[in-house]
């Protein structure tokens, strides 16, 4: 009588040691919200419609004013930023509210920095790079989404 009770037991207990160990995993991710989403896999975003652009990266948004480029901008940035950034541009607090991001070139510099550096501090990312990862149309567009949703 007492072999039958120990074995689901004994199983029942190591079972409970695997819980816990997956509950503090699930803790210590929990502590760093940013960082816990820096190594997501990038999205890929539909970019066809779009006029091509060069090697180079522009100084400015090629795409300023373009509706195809606001589409696809949006789908992208909700794939890609939203999680961070908050869906529709409104930050949820874990990341800058990036309605703020100046209007024009000047927001455009910002970005492109942002998107070649991403944020990386003390070998912590709370930003991945994103430049290299998905095509500069892509880039372009979510900036000429995010633009906007300006807001001063
Ligand atoms: C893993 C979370 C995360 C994702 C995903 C993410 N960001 Fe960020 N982003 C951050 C954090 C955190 C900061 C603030 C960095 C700092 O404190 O230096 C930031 C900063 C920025 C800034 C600078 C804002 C400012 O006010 O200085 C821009 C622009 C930006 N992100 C754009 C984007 C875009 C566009 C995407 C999607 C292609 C994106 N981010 C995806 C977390 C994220």
């Amino acid at each position: 009588m007492t072999h039958t009770l120990t074995a689901p037991l004994r199983r029942l207990l190591s079972l409970s040691a695997v819980a816990g160990v997956l509950a503090l995993g699930a803790a210590s991710l929990f502590n760093t919200p940013a960082s816990a989403h820096g190594d997501v896999t990038p999205q890929p975003v539909d970019i066809s419609g779009l006029p091509k652009l060069g090697e180079e990266w522009e100084s400015e948004n090629p795409y300023r004013g373009n509706k195809r480029a606001l589409e696809v901008g949006a789908s992208g940035y909700n794939q890609n930023c939203a999680r961070c950034h908050g869906l529709e541009v409104i930050s949820g607090g874990i990341a800058p509210d990036l309605r703020k991001l100046d209007l024009g070139d000047e927001g455009d510099s910002w970005f492109i920095m942002r998107m070649q550096s991403g944020a990386v501090r003390n070998g912590i990312t709370y930003m991945p790079v994103f430049d290299g990862v998905l095509p500069r149309e892509a880039l372009w567009s979510i900036r000429t989404y995010i633009e906007s949703k300006h807001v001063d």
